[in-house]
């Protein structure tokens, strides 16, 4: 009773005020709203630009915008939720900045600590933008959200709105340039407010001088740290606000003591996010922008194989190769077309390397041209293979692993489970047992072993699919193309899961399902032997799984363990009895845009309120709470969420607040002890019936707590610590600890800790990325801790980006070596000659791309003799556009423009005979054609 008492308190605490922009919706506009608003504002921007380069055209969604509307106006519906994901996960990294760095001034612009404020934000848009040009978006987006907390506290922290800007300061998104005329140590920038009016509080000088200045803030009565007459931030919480000189300056929401200018702060804090996501897009390309954001062309969905390379493999391989020919054949140019293709060889002792790309062609090569090869003894690295492949698939992917033999590194158990649940994606494991490697022993004769798979090596694979709500399917060589059919169904876009469920030992069990208007195919899955079930449909029909006559199941087909069941389309409640003594799963799919996604939140301890996304297991036993987003309807809401244990089928409903914008926040009493999954029934406004959807991934509570807390950012070629914390509410005990990382970086850990009751444990991870790492590479650093009886396991996995400079902040720059105009006042059959020479400068990282952005001109690149960092333009174009303006990047992603204007000069027989000249010059048919419109 006590705790679910103090469970609402934290509920309720959730809801209340930050320091910066606030955390959570009220009628001021808070981080959250900011985030999303400019996100969709440069998602539209993306689009357009993009529309334009190729020439199709582009609509602006309706005002104001929504993740559905923008989704739908980039032809991109079936993006929906990889971008609703990719907004959240750019959101909580935000507000986790007022967790994490609460007292901090620099996160926050306060204390005129503008210098170490501008420089996070730029030395964090040099990992994004490494980060994107390595394809690494997840990692991209958290460090994304980090550095918009502070430019967005920016417009409330400081004076700048008070000086009369009406624009965003771009010097924040600049490194190396005057931020602005900041305010001198010793200068007196307010005074105190009189009564509760704070509206002309900083002093007139500071205003007249265009002086910049913010508030100081401060928790602890009596400890300031604010010098003689600067400015406090201001609120209830600001104890420097009760010193002279009194009351404060920020803007964070209507109440604050600058509130009468909260809206016009916000308002630049979305206009100055948009520009800092302007930077990103031109940097990246409007692709890789728009994949960052989780919006692509095709599926959201990747394809991703996990495959065995050993000598017995061929057979197997040989399936993999006409899956991924038949996926690519199909799917290319349409939306279920794998946004990434994703190829991860294994056999003993080799694994990896990962190979990704978003070219179906070369995939398609590169998997035809696997080869088989060692693989000597019994068992191969096939854990080792898979936390490559999650640890480079996009979130909520689905992986396939194809393997005949038993898994070698059996102790990566935990941590490819802490993988699986950090990242929901589903596994599925294709086993082909022993039986045709026999034969092919004998028809060979040559000395393959004979590798059949015994029950408990099969049961790691059964558990591993269990947690992640995939199937571990065990057929004959032969019959694994049957099996294989499955994957086809995986990389639609609008997959979405209504039931998944799995009993082991097997019992007898009724189980439910909503078949609701937006579901197409309904598809059962089951693994299992000698099992039996029967369904019912919701009109009350009913068909065992022996009759092949009935009209409920359309078709239905069986290969070693694994049953595929299609329905018939009937909307309503289903229910499917199932019998049978030995372990099965069960998983029932189907065809919808309308699903959800959700992360475990933390309420925070500190003085700010707000959430923080977990990044290890929830608290056992403890109150908790989940963030759910529905993706795919702007007018679906929850009407009920709950967590299911797995194995058992009890289930408890939970309280749902809405937090506008499709989000809800969920509050979970006491975490169940045992495994779960999180279903959430709802209503698409005018449907007649609820949807219900399950996440796949099982999920478990901990009585071990980790923390850590690290910069993420590695530097090549030194050393970073990593401190964590293990706690337990258990007895005292030694905990083992398991550090791995994705690219296996040279590491230190402590291997065990003695964790007291109720007290904590410190450690450190250390990791060393090499010289030779690229900068932008993502280093995935799982921690593992477990107790000795193995029965309790907690994880954090935290993302790091490797940068291996962060000194150029050069943008590049443009050079006239000649402009040849024949312009006259009559611009049409009159033409200009530009030439440009592209440089970065001295210390620069060179030119990587140039591009016409403005002018309808012939324009050719070349890159100067001799020197692969120069790049040289020319352009001519019709003196009826006499501006050109290009696009430079340099490839750490520093981003220029250069603009030049033809000259308007000469007489008309100078214009004439200079395009004649021009014709000579072989232009004649491309000006032409420009002319002639
Ligand atoms: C949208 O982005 C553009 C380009 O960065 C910016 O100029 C504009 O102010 C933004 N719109 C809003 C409403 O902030
Ligand atoms: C956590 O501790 C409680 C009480 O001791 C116990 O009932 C529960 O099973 C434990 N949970 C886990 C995941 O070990
Ligand atoms: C932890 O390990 C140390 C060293 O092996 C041992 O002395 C100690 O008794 C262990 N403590 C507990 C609580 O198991
Ligand atoms: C917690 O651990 C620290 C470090 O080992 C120790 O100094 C402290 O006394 C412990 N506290 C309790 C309550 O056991
Ligand atoms: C453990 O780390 C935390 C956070 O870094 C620190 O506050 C605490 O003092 C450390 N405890 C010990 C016993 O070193
Ligand atoms: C181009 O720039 C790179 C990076 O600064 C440098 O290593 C290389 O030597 C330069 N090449 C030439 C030809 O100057």
């Amino acid at each position: 009773m006590i705790r679910s008492v103090f469970a609402v308190l934290c509920f309720i605490l959730l809801h209340i005020g930050a320091q910066a922009f606030e955390i959570l919706p009220g009628d001021s506009l808070n981080h959250q709203e900011i985030t999303e608003q400019a996100i969709l504002n440069a998602t539209v921007q993306a689009c357009r630009s993009l529309a334009q380069t190729e020439g199709t055209s582009f609509n602006n969604p309706a005002q104001p915008f929504t993740a559905e509307g923008v989704a739908a106006s980039c032809s991109a519906s079936q993006s929906s939720k990889a971008f609703r994901q990719a907004i959240t996960s750019i959101k909580l990294r935000n507000i986790r900045v007022d967790i994490r760095y609460a007292l901090k001034p620099s996160f926050h612009f306060d204390e005129e600590e503008f210098v170490q404020g501008r420089r996070i934000i730029t030395d964090g848009m040099v990992a994004v933008k490494a980060d994107n040009r390595m394809g690494n978006y997840e990692t991209a987006r958290e460090k994304l959200g980090e550095i918009m907390h502070p430019l967005q506290d920016f417009y409330s922290h400081s004076n700048w709105v008070e000086l009369g800007n009406t624009l965003p300061n771009s010097n924040l998104i600049k490194a190396e340039t005057s931020i602005g005329n900041i305010a001198d140590q010793n200068r007196a920038t307010c005074r105190s407010c009189v009564g509760n009016d704070c509206t002309n509080n900083i002093l007139e000088d500071i205003i007249a001088g265009q002086i910049l200045t913010s508030g100081y803030f401060g928790l602890l009565p009596f400890v300031s740290t604010k010098p003689p007459g600067k400015c406090s931030h201001g609120g209830s919480v600001d104890q420097t606000s009760k010193i002279e000189p009194t009351g404060g300056i920020n803007k964070d929401s209507f109440q604050s003591s600058h509130g009468h200018l909260h809206t016009q702060a916000a308002n630049l804090a979305v206009a100055a996010t948009s520009q800092l996501l302007e930077d990103i897009r031109l940097a990246a390309g409007d692709l890789p922008f728009l994949q960052m954001v989780g919006i692509s062309r095709g599926s959201s969905k990747a394809l991703c194989f996990v495959t065995d390379t050993s000598k017995s493999m061929s057979d197997d391989i040989e399936v993999v190769k006409t899956v991924t020919s038949t996926i690519i054949n199909i799917e290319v140019g349409t939306e279920n077309e794998p946004s990434v293709y994703i190829l991860v060889p294994f056999n003993d002792p080799g694994f990896g390397p990962v190979i990704r790309t978003t070219d179906a062609t070369l995939f398609k090569d590169i998997v035809n041209h696997l080869t088989t090869t060692g693989g000597g003894d019994v068992e191969e690295m096939s854990l080792s293979g898979l936390q490559l492949a999650l640890t480079s698939a996009p979130f909520n992917s689905e992986i396939f692993l194809f393997t005949d033999a038993p898994a070698k590194d059996k102790d990566l158990k935990n941590t490819v489970i802490a993988l699986i649940e950090q990242t929901q994606t589903v596994v599925n494991f294709m086993i082909t047992d022993s039986v045709v490697t026999n034969r092919r022993r004998r028809r060979n004769s040559n000395l393959l072993q004979t590798r059949a798979i015994s029950e408990s090596d099969a049961q790691l694979y059964r558990d591993l699919a269990q947690a992640s709500g995939g199937q571990a399917i065990v057929v004959t060589k032969a019959e694994l193309p049957v099996a294989a059919a499955t994957i086809v169904q995986s990389v639609s876009s609008s997959l979405v899961t209504l039931l998944q469920a799995s009993r082991d030992p097997g019992q007898t069990d009724s189980l439910t399902f909503i078949v609701d208007e937006t579901v197409t195919n309904p598809t059962v899955y089951i693994t299992g032997r000698s099992l039996t079930f029967t369904l019912t449909s919701p009109t009350g029909v009913t068909q065992q799984s022996t009759d092949s006559t009935g009209s409920l199941i359309t078709s239905s087909e069986t290969v070693g363990n694994f049953i595929t069941v299609r329905l018939l389309k009937q909307v309503g409640q289903w229910a499917i009895r199932m019998v049978s003594n030995n372990p099965y799963t069960l998983r029932v799919v189907g065809e919808s845009s309308v699903d959800f996604l959700f992360d475990f939140v933390e309420p925070s301890q500190g003085p700010f309120g707000g959430f923080d996304a977990l990044d290890t297991r929830p608290k056992a036993g403890a109150s908790g709470t989940l963030l759910v987003t529905l993706s795919g309807s702007d007018s679906a809401a929850v009407t009920e969420v709950a967590l299911v244990e797995s194995t058992k089928g009890s289930e408890e409903t939970l309280g749902v607040v809405s937090q506008g914008s499709g989000n809800f926040l969920v509050q979970v009493d006491v975490m169940p002890t045992v495994e779960f999954v999180v279903r959430v029934k709802g209503r698409v406004q005018g449907s007649a019936t609820d949807f219900q959807r399950q996440s796949p991934t099982n999920f478990r509570a901990s009585n071990l707590t980790l923390t850590a807390n690290s910069d993420s950012i590695l530097t090549a070629g030194t050393m970073t610590s990593v401190p964590f914390t293990v706690a337990s509410t258990r007895a005292d005990e030694n905990i083992t600890i398991r550090a791995t990382n994705s690219r296996n970086l040279d590491s230190t850990f402590p291997t065990v800790l003695l964790v007291e009751s109720g007290n904590s444990t410190n450690g450190t991870v250390t990791l060393l990325a090499p010289l030779s790492i690229p900068s932008g590479s993502d280093v995935i650093l799982t921690i593992v801790a477990e107790t000795p009886d193995g029965s309790d396991t907690n994880y954090i996995v935290l993302r790091f980006s490797v940068v291996n400079s962060l000194n150029d902040f050069t943008q590049p720059a443009c050079q006239l070596l000649s402009m040849q105009s024949g312009c006259v006042e009559n611009c049409s059959l009159s033409a200009w000659v530009a030439s440009v020479r592209v440089t970065d400068g001295d210390s620069g990282a060179g030119v990587e791309r140039v591009s016409l952005i403005q002018g309808t001109g012939v324009f050719n690149t070349s890159l100067e003799a001799g020197n692969e960092n120069v790049t040289l333009v020319s352009y001519v174009a019709s003196c009826c556009a006499p501006v050109m303006q290009l696009l430079v990047v340099d490839r750490v992603g520093n981003v220029g423009t250069c603009q030049f204007t033809a000259r308007v000069s000469g007489s008309a027989a100078a214009s004439l005979s200079f395009f004649l000249c021009l014709i000579i010059m072989g232009f004649g048919q491309l000006l032409l054609s420009g002319f002639m419109k």
